[in-house]
């Protein structure tokens, strides 16, 4: 393998630029020791599987020490691992590995709230209103005048519910997502202060970059004051499935103070090598506030949310791209794409499902491994997984549990490795994984895909392969085609796109056929992209 080289080489440290980085859910990937929750020495038996694939990273969702209300992201213990996934030793394994096998890795952070299990949560119960304790999360009393259970504002969560949870004592403190995640006070110097030591406890440990969970939020408005709530307007946007953007007043999120903590991660991350990341999560407004965390001493790269949420059409694809390019062009930021991750609907079913779907995802996926910049895939979106309708009483997701609406479960199953039956080598043995899996899932495993040339797992392998070969390479200029209403086209370096999103075939451009995402003869037939030479 020429890639065995690659994370040694200078020449790369920008690699990030043009990296497909994979996300490993780190429960739903692969379970080592039979419990049925997927675990670090679980990845690392694995990895030679994402190295056959080819791509150039791995993103793995936390696997810190966490009493698991929101699978990891509500972190009791930022430097060490939960025994559930292994060992600190494991991690190092898992980044040693990797790094044998050419494949960075990205860890997540985060920044916004702990878990209430975090020893700074404890000791602030423990301690009291208005102790320095408390000063490191939002603790305030019911408005002055307002009866004693009245919320210090009119926030909501982002999983339902009151954004407010009122303890013994009468005061309360604020978390944007479950009640066991309360957010910090990062206008607290000891908050940044633990943060960057958290950076430097896993860059030590080697891993090459971070994710950083809900980028945009960290500060809030320094009032507190409610929220204005247009009407017919969700009172609070921010993550996963509630993406509809009708409110406009947002004092919760994305506040100008959190430029100056990334512009300190900036600093840290360089003293560590050249070749460290970080990308934001950061659902703004706006694609000119989401470039402002890719400012050139700010973060990297951030996830380009707009491509996940654009309707199968070739106008919306067409101005996503355009938009895109534009935005990162005058800061000299690579852009990014994703079509799926643990907190949305996988792309097969969000673009109907079945058959049409399918062959929508594989098209959607070769236009965006066309473009400039980094592609995020999500795991057992190479093997043309969909949505699962998961029963009620298996549901998890701690949005499910507070509002009862189906919750982010169904994109979270885990991955079907071999075998014809449930849990598909998930694990060693019988036990079954923490989701339950399909029974249909027989012919989607990875070892019935790897023996069939025309699998989705061979298509994504083709994809990747092909697009090593140019988009190093290829320049970050796209230049976009006139082909009519239905269809996508452009250029980038010697590479022609076209994406048929009609329904009747269209004209193939001149030129050698390098790849297509679905049966072509002469001309492209609806749902379907290629890539010509
Ligand atoms: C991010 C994560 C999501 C998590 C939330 C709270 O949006 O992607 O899974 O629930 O943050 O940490
Ligand atoms: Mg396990």
């Amino acid at each position: 393998m020429g890639r065995m080289a690659d994370v040694n080489d200078p020449i790369r440290s920008d690699w990030w630029r043009h990296a497909v980085v994979y996300q490993v859910y780190v429960r739903s990937f692969a379970d080592s020791d039979g419990d049925g929750i997927g675990d670090l020495p679980g990845i690392t038996a694995r990895l030679p599987h994402l190295a056959d694939l080819g791509v150039d990273a791995l993103w793995i969702t936390p696997f810190y020490t966490s009493p698991q209300h929101d699978h990891g992201y509500d972190v009791a213990d930022y430097e060490d691992v939960d025994p559930l996934f292994g060992t600190l030793a494991d991690a190092d394994d898992l980044i040693a590995r990797a790094h044998e096998l050419g494949l960075r890795v990205v860890v997540d952070l985060v920044p916004n709230h702990t878990s209430n299990e975090h020893e700074w949560f404890r000791a602030a119960l423990a301690a009291g209103p208005g102790s320095p304790e408390r000063a490191r999360y939002l603790f305030r009393d019911s408005p002055e005048g307002k009866p004693a259970g009245t919320p210090p504002n009119n926030w909501s969560s982002v999983f339902g519910g009151p954004a407010w949870t009122q303890v013994d004592d009468g005061q309360w403190y604020l978390h944007l997502f479950d009640s066991s995640q309360p957010d910090l006070d990062w206008r607290n110097p000891e908050v940044p202060a633990m943060f960057e030591g958290v950076l430097r406890f896993w860059l030590d440990r080697g891993v090459d970059g971070f994710r950083v969970d809900v980028a945009h939020g960290l500060f809030k408005e320094a009032s507190l004051r409610d929220q204005v709530v247009e009407p017919g307007g969700t009172p609070v946007s921010g993550a996963g499935e509630m993406v509809e953007r009708k409110v406009t007043d947002e004092p919760m999120w994305d506040q100008p103070e959190v430029h100056e903590v990334y512009r300190s991660w900036h600093r840290i991350l360089d003293e560590a090598g050249p070749d460290r990341m970080a990308v934001a999560e950061a659902w703004t407004q706006t694609v000119e506030s989401m470039a402002a965390f890719v400012r050139p001493d700010e973060l990297d790269q951030t996830f380009n949310f707009a491509w996940l949420l654009a309707d199968w059409s070739a106008e919306s694809f067409s101005e996503v791209i355009t938009s895109t390019l534009a935005s990162v062009e005058s800061i000299d930021a690579a852009p990014t794409w994703v079509l799926s991750n643990h907190d949305v609907m996988r792309h097969v079913t969000r673009y109907g499902g079945g058959a049409q779907g399918l062959a929508r995802a594989r098209a959607a996926t070769l236009t965006m491994l066309a473009l400039p910049g980094s592609s995020y895939l999500y795991q057992g979106e190479e093997l043309g997984l969909e949505q699962v309708d998961v029963a009620p009483e298996d549901r998890q997701d701690p949005s499910y549990l507070r509002t009862g609406e189906v919750g982010r479960d169904g994109c979270r199953v885990p991955i079907p490795w071999g075998g014809t039956e449930a849990p598909y080598a998930f694990g060693p043995g019988t036990a079954q994984p923490w989701i339950p899996q399909p029974a249909d899932w027989a012919p989607l495993t990875v070892e019935a895909q790897a023996a069939d040339p025309s699998s989705t797992m061979a298509f994504y392998r083709d994809a990747l392969r092909i697009r090593r070969d140019f988009a190093w390479t290829a320049g970050e200029d796209v230049t976009m085609l006139d082909a009519g209403d239905d269809v996508v086209a452009f250029t980038r370096g010697p590479v022609t796109v076209v994406l048929n999103c009609g329904t009747t075939p269209v004209e193939l451009p001149e030129g050698e056929l390098l790849l297509a995402s679905g049966p072509v003869d002469g001309t492209l037939p609806p749902d379907t992209a290629a890539w010509l030479h």
